[in-house]
């Protein structure tokens, strides 16, 4: 949801700007700009559309200046226009935001009063304009008195043409890192854009504002009071973040699921010993708790959605999950005996983050999911499982998914230790066939060109239904959203038992039915289900596992996974449905890695 980036040094600002904007495009890409200081002026280039306008511009442009901020966007307030885009600037304050203001008309109305026009529909115009009318004689002192006239989420980088030696940052509520070098510094929205640079990161704490130097970061919080805030050395190797030699970044992470989950789980469990061993749970007592609430948003919610089967079935605690904007509005019933888990992949998201707070205020234990070091949530959670799944860069998530799953089931079997609703010799038993998971999902993904060949056939019918039971329902709703995050094709997902009440109406010739039928408790009642589709002429595809014999008598699109117990096939299934949305979606040549109107994090409500 927007992303920034700043920088001070002796390299060329503008190739720095534009190399990290690169990085988080996947945070918005309708429009993107810079500011540079040139001398006695501050030069803005801006385009619409995607990052490549802004990069030509700038390849035939040339500027040259060590010092610049540069954003990424995605409306909130105001289409995308040239006029909408940031930087804003005000008499020679230029910055960029990722936020929402919320009380911008009413800035907007006082400074009108005071002659400020305005030439963009956008909250951060008036931020400019707040901070010049500020403005005496240091840049510094005008945000810190601007911030707190301010209402809303905010993380600002602003230069000044009258200080070309600093940049002032300020976060409330949206993330902002700084990397620091030698001679040079640098902050953005998140730290893929700066690994090549650094591995040494500050993480800016709420309501902090800080100068940026050449040779300096200076942290204090709104009123103006030194902060001390540690350098942390984050080790992602900068590979990470490239397509290597991938198509799309969505089939690279697509394929990067199995050493995801290896690198999620290693060092967390005895196999010798039958024990889970989860340090970093040890403040949470889980004894303590009577209900369990699992709270997040898109992809992640789905992944909550099997942790319940997980938790449910091996600690035997009674778990909730909901969708975070819907849980903060409701009245929940939250107190001392509640656990909250929040996921989320960026730790970012603002609805996860304003439901966990609102657990947090009612004694809730605050547990987080989550895939990115030094984000909010963790920050401010009791314990975090961090998911070692690497940067994910597709808007659409996949890996991020299935080590959120991983680390679901590790929790729950964690639990069950503790609650001693397992003992010893089950939980090795779960381990060794967790530990056989990442070669099965290899296999599966030795089905790439069978399914490349069979989106083919599909990808010009106009709707789908996904279905699923028991733990791979939430893999028939997370298919279904794959696909039309990124083909644009309707898509439903629906528990198979409930598909007489209802989408059984739309079955006909016309409509394809993906059906996981892989080995299950509820193998027998999923066939049922798929004769049911083939009575009423719908297009069967289905996932089996292998050996299977009774699917391919009703479709020819049968594809067949290796076996695995129930809880665990919900790793080769999602592998399946990743692959047949990429597929259609590439097939139909649209923009994989960002399509449409969405953003990878959702830093607004
Ligand atoms: C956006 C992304 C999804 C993601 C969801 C929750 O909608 O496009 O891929 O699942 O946000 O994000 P989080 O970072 O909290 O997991």
């Amino acid at each position: 949801m927007c992303g920034i980036v700043a920088y001070i040094g002796s390299k060329n600002a503008p190739n720095v700007l534009i190399d990290g904007l690169t990085k988080l495009e996947y945070r918005g890409y309708d429009s993107a700009g810079i500011a540079v200081i040139n001398k006695d002026k501050i030069d803005v280039y801006r385009s619409v559309g995607k990052l490549i306008n802004l990069k030509n511009m700038l390849d035939e442009k040339k500027p040259v200046s060590n010092i610049g901020i540069g954003h990424t966007r995605w409306a909130t307030h105001g289409k995308p226009s040239y006029e909408n885009a940031h930087p804003h600037s005000s008499f020679g304050i230029s910055l960029v935001h990722n936020g929402i203001i919320e009380n911008y008309l009413d800035i907007k109305r006082n400074l009108a009063d005071k002659g400020y026009k305005f030439e963009s529909e956008t909250d951060t115009e008036v931020i400019a304009h707040l901070i010049h009318s500020n403005y005496k004689d240091d840049i510094f002192e005008a945000v810190k008195v601007s911030v707190k006239q301010i209402k809303g989420s905010f993380a600002l980088a602003v230069i000044s043409v009258n200080e070309p030696d600093k940049i002032i940052l300020a976060r409330h509520d949206s993330p902002l890192v700084i990397g620091i070098s030698d001679g040079e510094n640098f902050a953005a929205s998140d730290i893929p854009a700066l690994i090549s640079y650094t591995n040494k990161f500050i993480f800016l704490e709420e309501n902090d504002i800080a100068i940026l130097t050449k040779n300096s970061v200076t942290c204090y919080d709104f009123e103006g009071k030194k902060t001390d805030r540690e350098v942390k050395i984050v080790d992602i190797n900068p590979v990470m973040a490239e397509k290597a030699g991938y198509r799309h970044f969505m089939q690279k992470e697509i394929f990067e699921q199995p050493r995801a989950i290896i690198d999620t789980i290693r060092g967390k469990y005895s196999l010798e010993n039958g024990e889970l061993l989860l340090d970093e749970l040890k403040s949470i007592d889980i004894k303590k708790y009577r209900r369990v609430n699992i709270v997040a948003c898109g992809t992640s919610w789905h992944a909550g959605l099997v942790g319940k089967f997980y938790i449910e079935k091996f600690a035997k605690i009674p778990v909730e999950v909901d969708i975070a904007s819907e849980y903060r509005y409701r009245d929940t019933i939250i107190d001392e005996e509640t656990l909250f888990i929040a996921i989320s992949q960026s730790g970012e998201t603002a609805d996860t983050i304003a439901a966990m707070r609102l657990a947090k205020s009612r004694g809730a234990g605050i547990l987080s999911i989550c895939n990115v070091i030094g984000s909010t949530i963790p920050r401010e959670s009791d314990a975090t499982f961090f998911t070692h799944a690497g940067p994910e860069i597709g808007v659409a998530s996949t890996k991020a998914f299935t080590t959120q799953v991983i680390a679901l089931l590790m929790l729950a079997l964690y639990f069950a230790q503790e609650k001693q609703t397992l003992n010893h010799v089950e939980i090795r038993n779960i381990l060794t066939e967790i530990v056989k998971l990442p070669e099965k999902m290899e296999e599966a993904l030795k089905l790439d060109s069978h399914i490349e060949e069979m989106a083919k056939d599909f990808k010009s019918f106009p709707s789908f239904l996904y279905l699923g039971r028991n733990v791979n329902y939430p893999i028939a709703l997370e298919g279904a959203l794959k696909l039309k995050e990124i083909s644009y094709i309707h898509a439903e997902g629906y528990p198979a038992g409930e598909m007489k009440h209802g989408p059984i109406a739309l079955i006909d010739k016309n409509m394809p039915v993906f059906i996981i039928a892989t080995d299950s408790k509820v193998y027998d009642k999923v066939l049922a289900n798929i004769q049911e589709v083939k009575a009423r002429d719908g297009i069967v595809i289905a996932t089996v596992t292998e050996g299977n014999k009774d699917v391919e008598k009703f479709t020819e699109y049968c594809i067949k996974l290796p076996a695995a117990v129930e809880e665990l096939s919900v790793f080769l299934n999602s592998i399946v449905i990743q692959l047949l949305a990429y597929h259609i979606s590439a097939e139909l040549g649209l923009d994989v890695d960002q399509p449409r109107n969405l953003a990878k994090s959702v830093t607004v409500e």
